[in-house]
């Protein structure tokens, strides 16, 4: 089916015309035929690449054409989220008689957004979502149409739960929205087509053909029968199968299990990759390079990389910050990276010129079991599915790096069917969070109603009604005991404690563990290093390190030297290296001494950095509740001081735009500790002070001349 033969304004199939599209894929086509242009719901179950983010824009852009109402676009990642927000944005310059005008909010739990009300196409990620559902915001009911990417997440044990309740929730609004999911191909399609109420949509056509085959002693085997021999070096089967890929003019993407194999295969493929480059891309990853290291702090994970990308490789996974993750991306989207060795971080649904992607390992750590398991087929099919993406490339190639079990391989990951989609909303941990939420947005509720929520999940169609009675049950008793409720004759209404736990985002257990400590606290001292205890001992915290032997020593003296400032007893066998990290971090240790002493990367840091800080609001929130104002003080220091990287003494300094932790403590230096000590600095001076310079002096003293 042709773009112009579909039932849409004119400007909007000139719009598609000019982004390259004319004929329909066949899945589209299918959801078309399915009535997607007439507000019906769809799910669809298509490969990795079989287009279907259009069927969302398609959806998208017929609505907002007809209608009044809200797009909501839900993605289970930032990463994911910010490619879409790129490529929704678009749709604001079409001229369809009313301006419209595309979002993206996927952080920041506390907060509702006020401009999201005034957007047509919002762009979240499912937790965002849910915690906009529990502010009550009220737009929530102008949503007309609901996209859902990745919706096979719901079977995931830790994100699932979420997704499956922000579904159920939205499919039972007043408004009924629209609602088109979109799936990697699920086993179990029409169970989750028959519990969103939508139409099927199932296809199993691929733009670009995908061989997916297996290495074992030597050679490869597709899973056509084909084979071919693979010349053995030393660096290794999943470093020669990505060279070959590149020497003959493609890029590969290299999948490890674990951190230090990502960097150790990068380097591995360093020299014969650089053999392939020619001088103008040499050139261009010198400029990469040296991007690279001037805008990083000079760790020994970053001088690596910066050293690997010369020769057109580089490595990826989460120790890495923002800043070098998205250098890598766009350069190995743009064709100067060849070689790109990553953990399976960057699986999920984008979109990456990789020709060819190895799997050097089938088995993954699994922190739960503390053990390598193998991956789910699902998972490998994500992995795989990075492959062969049609706006780069005309055929694609997926090969597992096996070891003497090829058949096995090829029978379970290449032919297997993916697992079945099984929801685990009966979980504990998600139906306490889930109950209270409920409550909260739906005050006076009666527990038969709440089972009949609950019913209505997709837990409710696969398990029994009494185990979802049982659940509910334990769940409220929980909530009950714990003063997150009251029960007024047979309804349940939400405490303030209770209220104020929900709209905080965090398990209602660790708010009891937060409440208690706090009902603790004595008022005379200070306890910056219990407060930051308790938060890296929180289910929320992330990530978590645990010790090594060596650091027993530093981790024994920190605690003799804080004593004082304890809420919950700590012995140094369980203590993490997560806390050591947050006191050096606010202490001003370095980015390199982080990782010299700690091992701690930026990009771990940076993360530590976004949990700690909202787990701290959370325990200054619960503080204020629980009468307790004479912590506030204490706890919003502590907060700068993470956010910043700071000792107490330069919280002042930071409040100037361009000053943080290292400009902050030269000034210092220079006994410059406060605000008007900067007034009375002439600016010639100032900009002489080292890091500083005369944009920066001229801009800081602008500054406080605008704050008087
Ligand atoms: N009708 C079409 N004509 C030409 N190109 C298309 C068409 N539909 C989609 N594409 C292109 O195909 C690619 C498919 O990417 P998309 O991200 O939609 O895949 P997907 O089905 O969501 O895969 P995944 O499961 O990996 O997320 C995009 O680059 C898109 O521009
Ligand atoms: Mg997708």
């Amino acid at each position: 089916m042709k773009i112009v033969e579909l039932d849409l304004p004119k400007p909007v199939k000139d719009f598609l015309k000019a982004e390259g599209y004319s004929e329909l894929y066949p899945p589209q086509e299918d959801s078309v035929s399915a009535g997607l242009l007439d507000g019906k719901s769809v799910l669809v179950s298509a490969p990795t690449a079989s287009g279907k983010t259009l069927i969302a824009t398609l959806a998208m852009l017929s609505f907002l054409s007809k209608n009044k109402g809200k797009v909501v676009y839900l993605s289970p990642l930032r990463a994911l989220a910010a490619e879409k927000f790129s490529e929704f944005k678009k749709i604001e310059k079409i001229p369809l008689g009313k301006k419209i005008k595309t979002q993206i909010s996927t952080g920041d739990f506390e907060s509702v957004d006020k401009t999201l009300d005034k957007s047509d196409i919002l762009v979240l990620t499912n937790e965002k979502m849910d915690s906009l559902i529990r502010h009550g915001a009220e737009w929530v009911d102008d949503i007309g149409l609901v996209v859902a990417d990745e919706v096979h997440l719901i079977g995931d044990q830790d994100r699932g739960p979420t997704l499956e309740m922000i579904l159920t929730k939205l499919k039972l609004l007043q408004s009924k929205p629209q609602i088109v999911a979109l799936s990697a191909t699920i086993t179990n399609a029409d169970e989750i087509s028959e519990w969103l109420d939508c139409s099927l949509v199932e296809n199993d056509w691929r733009p670009v053909p995908l061989a997916e085959g297996v290495y074992d002693g030597g050679g490869v085997t597709m899973h056509d029968g084909k084979f071919f021999e693979v010349e053995p070096t030393i660096r290794g089967p999943p470093v020669d199968l990505g060279a070959e890929s590149v020497k003959d003019g493609g890029q590969s993407l290299l999948f490890a299990e674990t951190r230090t194999r990502s960097a150790s295969l990068a380097a591995k493929a360093a020299d014969i990759i650089s053999r392939y480059l020619k001088k103008s891309e040499k050139e261009e990853l010198e400029d990469v390079s040296k991007k690279i290291l001037g805008a990083n702090e000079h760790t020994q994970l970053v001088k690596t990389l910066a050293e690997l990308v010369k020769k057109g490789v580089a490595f990826h996974h989460a120790g890495l910050n923002q800043n070098c993750r998205e250098t890598i991306e766009t350069e190995f989207r743009k064709g100067t990276i060849k070689l790109l060795s990553s953990t399976p971080t960057l699986a999920a649904g984008v979109n990456l010129p990789a020709r060819r992607v190895v799997i050097s390992n089938i088995a993954r750590y699994n922190a739960k079991v503390g053990a390598n398991r193998p991956i789910s087929v699902l998972e490998y099919k994500q992995l795989c599915g990075r492959a062969g993406r049609p706006q780069y490339d005309d055929h694609g190639e997926a090969i597992i790096v096996g070891h003497s079990n090829s058949s096995e391989l090829i029978d379970y990951y290449v032919n297997g069917e993916p697992e079945p989609i099984e929801s685990k909303i009966t979980d504990d941990k998600s139906l306490r969070i889930h109950v209270l939420s409920t409550i909260v947005t739906t005050p006076g509720i009666k527990k038969e109603e709440i089972i009949d929520l609950f019913l209505e999940t997709l837990g409710g169609l696969q398990s029994r009604k009494s185990t979802i009675k049982f659940a509910v049950d334990i769940a409220l008793r929980y909530l009950l005991d714990e003063d997150f409720l009251i029960k007024k004759g047979d309804r349940y209404v939400a405490t303030e404690f209770g209220k104020k736990v929900s709209k905080l985002y965090i398990d209602p257990l660790t708010a009891t563990f937060f409440r208690n400590a706090i009902e603790n606290v004595s008022k005379e001292r200070k306890h910056t290093f219990g407060f930051l205890h308790l938060v890296s001992e929180s289910e929320e915290f992330f990530p978590k390190f645990s010790l090594r032997n060596k650091d027993y020593e530093t981790v024994s003296l920190l605690i003799e030297n804080h004593a004082s400032e304890l809420i919950e007893p700590i012995s140094e066998y369980d203590c993490s290296r997560s806390l050591i990290a947050l006191q050096s971090w606010i202490t001003e240790s370095s980015e390199v001494s982080l990782s010299d002493n700690l091992k701690i990367e930026s990009g771990d840091m940076h993360r530590m950095v976004e949990t700690a800080d909202w787990l701290v609001y959370c325990i200054r929130e619960l503080a204020k509740q629980l009468e307790r104002a004479d912590l506030l003080d204490e706890l919003d220091i502590i907060r700068k001081r993470i956010k910043y990287g700071i000792r107490e003494e330069l919280i002042e300094l930071v409040k100037i735009k361009g000053i943080g932790r290292i400009r902050a403590r030269k000034l210092f230096k220079h006994g410059i500790k406060n605000l008007d000590d900067l007034s009375s600095i002439p600016v010639k001076k100032l900009a002489e002070i080292d890091k500083i310079g005369s944009t920066l002096a001229d801009n800081i003293k602008s500054q406080l001349r605008k704050g008087r």
